[in-house]
């Protein structure tokens, strides 16, 4: 029997980075998905439909790599330093996968080991939750394969330390967004805030600027060794956006939501987490009167665009070569694909 399984990728429309330091965030889930197949094998096989990888290896092999791996993230906590976790996960295109399964497999016990088909509507790296989406569907899928329901919130939990050992130290947001869908309001803690979010007639226009040069780990660790002085006020002004955009999304007002969308930009970019690319591209909105911010770890990835006229945003994109969706947000969580 085969299980196919699938979760949206997500957008930050306000809160990235803060969310890290308690702030809220809010994020909702976007129509491009991770679909995964899973069915009973002796073995790990993974194949990575879009680039045509694949590998193949024991369930003991892997749940050993997970072991090892965990044990280097928790080193890493405890000197607040992933750099070798990060290096272990940069080795090759598969070490991430081999301790994301062999993790799972550890949760979860399974009697069986795992044919794996995985492949992704989300770019990658680009700040619409590749890895959560990945890490959502990768989990929900290796349980309903050996009969396992997992509930919402323990397919969170489990995706969440799949997540922790590909960024070090992440706020859980991302998986969150992926796992349940629509749109939440997300303050981490033990356990996590979340709750849903009204949002009314929201569209978008997203532009990828392309993959980023840094991971997620390496650019929240950049915005840790800034200088407190410096970092706190513009945490604090984050927050008060993240509160002003909540009423905003309810009230439908997309010229407030806009505006706010510009502020939270100028707060990113002073935080070191904008490029030339995404400067560029939000000022060519701007003058075409629309509002643009970067959206999730940054330093390239996606920018979220509002204008009236997405055709405006659709020019933009294509003058820069730039690849453009417009889309509604709030697409549904995680679910079992029956068709
Ligand atoms: C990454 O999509 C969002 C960040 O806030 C990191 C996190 O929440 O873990 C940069």
């Amino acid at each position: 029997m085969e299980v196919r399984v699938s979760a949206p990728g997500k957008v930050h429309l306000i809160g990235e980075h803060a969310v890290v330091y308690g702030k809220p965030a809010i994020l909702a889930a976007v129509g491009l998905r991770c679909h995964v197949s899973a069915k009973a094998a002796d073995s790990v096989c993974i194949n990575l439909k879009d680039s045509g990888t694949k590998a193949e290896f024991g369930i003991e092999e892997a749940m050993d790599f997970a072991a090892e791996a965990r044990s280097v993230w928790n080193d890493g906590r405890q000197r607040n330093d992933f750099s070798a976790l990060f290096a272990i996960m940069k080795k090759d295109n598969i070490s991430p996968l081999k301790a994301m399964v062999g993790t799972v497999m550890s949760e979860l016990k399974p009697e069986a080991g795992v044919s794996l088909g995985i492949s992704s509507e989300i770019p990658v790296g680009s700040g619409m939750g590749s890895s959560a989406s990945l890490a959502v569907s990768l989990t929900r899928a290796i349980a309903e394969m050996n009969g396992v329901r997992l509930s919402r919130e323990r397919n969170n939990e489990i995706a969440f330390r799949l997540e922790q050992l590909l960024h070090g130290s992440p706020s859980g947001g991302d998986n969150t967004a992926c796992c349940y869908g629509n749109a939440i309001w997300f303050i981490k803690g033990s356990p996590s805030a979340v709750e849903p979010v009204e949002m009314k007639g929201m569209r978008l226009a997203i532009v990828n600027t392309g993959e980023p040069e840094r991971t997620t780990g390496e650019l929240v660790s950049a915005v840790r060794s800034l200088d407190e002085a410096y970092r706190n006020p513009r945490m604090d002004e984050l927050e008060r956006l993240a509160h002003r955009m909540r009423d905003s999304l309810a009230s439908g007002s997309a010229e407030n939501t806009g505006r706010i969308f510009d502020k939270a930009q100028d707060l990113l970019a002073e935080l070191g987490v904008s490029t030339e690319k995404i400067d560029d591209l939000v000022s060519d909105v701007k003058r075409a009167g629309g509002h643009a911010k970067l959206s999730g770890a940054g330093g390239g990835g996606i920018v979220l665009c509002m204008h009236k006229d997405a055709g405006k945003i659709m020019e933009i994109a294509g003058e820069n070569g730039y690849m453009f969706w417009e889309t509604g947000l709030g697409a549904e969580g995680v679910k079992i694909e029956t068709e």
